[in-house]
């Protein structure tokens, strides 16, 4: 018999809508909206001054590139690697980690990813089911949220705002009624700066470990910090995920090459899905990437460059934004206050880049109840820019405070 008949010739069946799924309806990630919005004006010959990303505006270091063009000259046929990622890359993390933080991992814990992204994803798929609640600090990196809503699970905001000194209070799981079951940490923070001592760090591991709540620790800002350093969560729990990348301290955004320091319970779990998720990171990008563990001075001269933007906006900008700022002692951003002027991060983001070719993100994508009245200020760029942007911010709020702009963004 036919198939058609197998159905019952004659009858039709209802088209049916096409399905696109719930979890699409989850929110933008707002600071590539500014990115891509800013990028449109400038390619239409604006003078744009770019605060709105994370991303070095240095290049990477000159020795990875020159380990790219070998490694493709040597095999012009690079396949994918094993899930994990290559051996000399993760040999060289092993290595990293004993010179930056006296510990040593084993190379079988260390996965390579295709940036810090896959590895949220990689992480959460591992430890959690749908409907577990992580506990997130607020303001934080809103892709963690977005994910986690993506994939069922409940981001449960743990309040890291000025009432807090900014920082996580372990008290205030405490006080819920039930314990959350993962909590993912950054430090620095991004959007806040914020590093925690190595005490905090530790009592936060040891809390984990007491109350059995998964730890994440997404260390990506490690090496930009400013008068103080940030210890890896690795160095006080052996159940935590750690999660770093290439992109950020070793300027090499777009390479897409992170990685992960699995707690043994895990690593049969990851190792699965990255198989099925993206096989491997790119492998060429895998073996040019070691380079770049040898390349301290320049890297640390970027730093430098880091730590002079720092200042110039610290100083720079109105008194207003600055005082209740954020702390600012890691990674590269400025999380401001613009309650002075605004309580509507999105127009005032908006006008600023309409009216003086400033592009900020608006703090709601770090914060969507409390970030109405911050903007993240991104001081990964050129230092004129610095200059260049405290000049313009300067002008807006001068003209939002004669009532010029006022009227005219409809603040
Ligand atoms: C806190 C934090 N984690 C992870 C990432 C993503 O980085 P990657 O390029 O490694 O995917 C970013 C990017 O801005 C970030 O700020």
């Amino acid at each position: 018999m036919g198939m058609l008949a197998q159905m019952g010739e004659g009858r039709s069946q209802a088209k049916k809508a096409l399905k696109v799924s719930k979890r699409s309806a989850l929110p933008p990630f707002l600071a590539l909206d500014v990115m891509r919005k800013a990028g449109e004006l400038s390619q239409a010959g604006e003078d744009i001054v770019h605060l709105e990303v994370g991303q070095p505006s240095s290049a990477a270091p000159k020795a990875t590139s020159s380990a790219l063009i070998s490694a493709l000259e040597q095999t012009p046929t690079h396949g994918y690697s094993v899930a994990f990622g290559v051996m000399g890359l993760r040999a060289r993390l092993a290595q990293h980690y004993s010179d930056w933080y006296d510990v040593q991992p084993h190379t079988d814990n260390i996965a390579i990813t295709v940036g810090s992204s896959t590895a949220f994803a990689l992480a959460f798929m591992a430890a959690f089911d749908e409907g577990d609640k992580i506990a997130l600090p607020t303001p934080g990196y809103p892709a963690y949220r977005n994910l986690m809503e993506g994939l069922g699970l409940e981001a449960v905001p743990l309040s890291a705002g000025p009432n807090q000194g900014w920082r996580p209070m372990l008290a205030e799981m405490e006080s819920w009624e039930a314990l959350p079951d993962g909590l993912m940490i950054a430090s620095p923070s991004n959007p806040t700066g914020v590093v925690l001592s190595d005490s905090e760090l530790a009592e936060i591991c040891r809390w984990c470990d007491k109350k059995g709540v998964r730890l994440i620790s997404d260390e990506i800002y490690h090496g930009l910090v400013y008068g103080c350093r940030a210890e890896t969560a690795l160095n006080y729990t052996k159940n935590a995920i750690v999660i770093n990348s290439m992109s950020k301290y070793f300027s090499m955004t777009g390479w897409r090459i992170g990685w992960m320091i699995l707690p043994d319970d895990l690593v049969s779990a990851v190792e699965k899905l990255a198989q099925n998720l993206f096989i491997s990171a790119p492998t060429p990008n895998q073996i040019a990437a070691i380079a770049a563990f040898d390349c301290t001075d320049e890297l640390e001269a970027h730093c430098q460059r880091y730590a002079q933007n720092r200042e110039i906006l610290m100083t720079g900008l109105p008194r207003q934004m600055i005082e209740g700022a954020a702390p600012c002692d890691g990674a590269f951003y400025l999380y401001a206050d613009i309650s002075h002027f605004s309580d509507d991060a999105v127009k005032f983001a908006d006008s600023l880049l309409a009216r003086e070719g400033v592009a900020v993100t608006p703090g709601v994508d770090f914060d969507p109840d409390n970030g109405h009245q911050y903007v993240r200020l991104s001081f990964s760029g050129r230092t004129q820019d610095m200059h260049e942007a405290c000049k313009r911010i300067h002008q807006f709020v001068g003209d939002l405070s004669s009532n010029v702009a006022v009227k005219l963004a409809g603040f």
